[in-house]
């Protein structure tokens, strides 16, 4: 495997998108453990974008279970409806959060974070089996051409889970 993501400087952000995209394919294509591909998967997309927050709840007994993650500790459990995570396994939809204090129930793990964007990862029967959540330390910071590439990145893991 690669040792390490090339992205290239002053590009925009689809334009690094673009570049992340294939070399996070690479990255899992023959590495068949979900947790160390997805532990990769978000390092990746931490260290590119410089996210304040980037990680993984995966649905375990009816609730979200942190899971590999970079950035401050964080809630360990989330309950289904429950916070922008819960409530975007909830809904089977990404979710964009221009400003977390106008979400209501969103759940604070950092006073620092202050949008966020959740996109849920489905398993070969459209179930959602995890959701990717990324919190960025300015508002706005999210917008539908993160939710197109992380949506594709998902498309990745369908039958990993
Ligand atoms: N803010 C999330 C909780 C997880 S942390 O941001 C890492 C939510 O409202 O679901």
């Amino acid at each position: 495997m690669a040792e390490e993501i090339i992205i290239s400087n002053h590009l925009t952000k689809e334009e690094k998108y673009k570049q992340l995209l294939p070399q996070i394919a690479s990255l899992i294509e023959h590495e068949p453990d979900l947790i160390a591909n997805l532990a990769n998967c978000c390092a990746a997309l931490h260290f590119t974008f410089n996210f304040w927050w980037t990680g993984f709840y995966l649905v375990k007994n009816n609730e979200l279970v942190l899971g590999p993650f970079q950035g401050p500790i964080a809630c360990t459990r989330i309950k289904k409806g429950k916070g922008v995570c819960g409530a975007a396994w909830e809904n089977s939809k990404t979710l964009i959060v221009p400003d977390v204090n106008s979400f209501p129930g969103h759940i604070s793990c950092s006073s620092e974070s202050k949008s966020e964007i959740v996109v849920p990862f489905y398993d070969e029967n459209q179930q959602v089996a995890a959701v990717l959540d990324i919190d960025s330390n300015q508002y706005s910071n999210f917008d539908q051409t993160d939710a197109k590439y992380l949506e594709n990145i998902c498309t990745l893991f369908r039958f990993r889970f």
